[in-house]
């Protein structure tokens, strides 16, 4: 099979890492990828979102299945482009349609869905402009800290946790006045909800589905925990409170929930869904829905499946998931991500990375990087994701961090606790 594999960050260079593993992988093609994907497959200078050109590529490539990593191309309906040309209409595309999407692309759209298919999530209301005062009695109504959520896709950045009351009023007045432009029109506001997260993912034909091995992510840019957010600092699987009981309650009261409500709304889902969980007591509650595979954990994720993934796609795109097979690799994984000094702020692109060759406990899956005279330079906040097998998280980890001391960029910054709480 031919593949097109679409997006640029550590998230494709893993997905392509294990697509290229599959005896069923004839040529694989990234669009646009980055210097580690370039190692792994060919990369195409298409933007994932230039659905024309994808399009004729995909035609003139004989490509029989375009993966999508990022949640962009989804949102803006490349299931549906694809789906209604009819020299294209035979290429699956592993993801929702957009009308799915908007499970990531509207958190108004995904509060309600949960609503009408019982799914356990913080309570909540969502305003526009002109109902402020009946957001402002709304907020008077909860406890510190309040969570303000603008409805559309903000890069990462639309959600505001705030302690204070007149405080929360003032930003939540700015969400409404365009502080994220159209993406904060509607506001989410909703309950705090106290305790730690993890990630599962699930991979459904729109019937069945199979979960994913369980990870963690690590969202902030300090070490225990503090400071601004990130895309994400490391990740670790498996994650040891999501036990086979906090499992089956996932499994229960949310996948099945999910995958059923989709199919009751006639809502054409093939591809990965991202449920960002909260154990509240050990009760499982969904934090937000995400359409696509998360990174990094996707950097852990692809190692913890032991499973042919291109087999398990193209049950998905024929609909016959039910009868494929996934199986986890029983060891631990982890990633460590160096990133930009800077980093999430104001950072320099262009440092020329050493010392890859020298890694060979790890696997270097390139998030940030691109080609520069014939060197591999930095192209990003998130420059490379380390990630490494181990019998438990410990050695994993070790391995993780031999490897970040080894590979060298001006500026060079990682967390040195990731999988510390756990
Ligand atoms: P989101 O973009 O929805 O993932 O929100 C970003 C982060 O904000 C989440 O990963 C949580 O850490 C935090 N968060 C979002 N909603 C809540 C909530 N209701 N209670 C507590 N923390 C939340
Ligand atoms: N690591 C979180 C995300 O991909 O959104």
């Amino acid at each position: 099979m031919n593949i097109l594999l679409l997006g640029s960050g550590g998230r494709e260079c893993a997905l392509a890492w294990k697509i290229k593993q599959s005896p069923k992988t004839d040529r694989l093609y990234i669009a646009p990828g980055n210097a580690g994907t370039a190692s792994i497959g060919t990369n195409v200078e298409i933007s994932a979102t230039d659905f024309d050109a994808l399009g004729r590529f995909a035609v003139e490539n004989r490509v029989d299945m375009v993966v999508v990593g990022p949640e962009d191309p989804l949102v803006k309906g490349i299931y549906d482009y694809f789906n209604d040309h009819d020299e294209l209409k035979h290429i699956p595309v592993i993801g929702p349609s957009k009308e799915g999407a908007r499970l990531e692309g509207s958190k108004e759209f995904a509060k309600g869905f949960m609503m009408r298919h019982h799914i356990p999530t913080a309570r909540y209301q969502s305003f526009t402009r002109e109902n402020l005062d009946a957001a402002y009695a709304f907020l008077e109504t909860l406890k510190a800290p309040y969570v303000l959520k603008a409805d559309g896709l903000a890069a990462g950045k639309g959600v505001l946790i705030i302690d204070n009351l007149q405080e929360a009023k003032a930003e939540l007045k700015q969400m409404l006045d365009g502080m994220f432009g159209s993406a904060s029109e509607t506001v989410v506001i909703e309950e705090f909800l106290s305790g730690i997260e993890c990630s599962v993912f699930v991979l459904t034909d729109g019937n069945d589905y199979r979960i994913l091995p369980v990870a963690k992510d690590y969202k902030r840019i300090g070490e225990g925990d503090t400071g601004l957010n990130t895309g994400g600092m490391g990740a670790v699987s498996p994650v040891p409170f999501a036990d086979a009981t906090f499992m089956q309650k996932v499994e229960e009261r949310i996948v099945k929930p999910t995958i059923e409500g989709l199919k009751a709304e006639k809502i054409t889902y093939k591809g990965f869904i991202f449920l960002g969980l909260i154990n509240v007591g050990g009760e499982p509650m969904v934090i937000e829905y995400n359409v696509r595979m998360g990174d990094p954990e996707t950097e852990v994720v692809m190692l913890r499946i032991q499973s042919d993934l291109v087999d398990l796609l193209e049950g998905v795109a024929q609909g016959n998931l039910r009868e494929k097979e996934l199986v986890e690799d029983p060891r631990s994984a982890v990633t460590v991500m160096l990133v930009s000094g800077g980093y999430p702020g104001h950072y320099e692109k262009g440092k020329e990375i050493t010392g890859l060759d020298r890694v060979t406990e790890s696997i270097p899956f390139h998030a940030g990087t691109a080609f520069k005279e014939g060197k591999i330079v930095t192209n990003g906040g998130r420059v490379i994701a380390l990630s490494s097998y181990g019998a438990t998280k410990e050695e994993a980890l070790a391995r993780s961090f031999k490897s970040a001391q080894v590979v060298s960029f001006e500026g060079k910054y990682f967390r040195s606790d990731i999988g510390a709480d756990l």
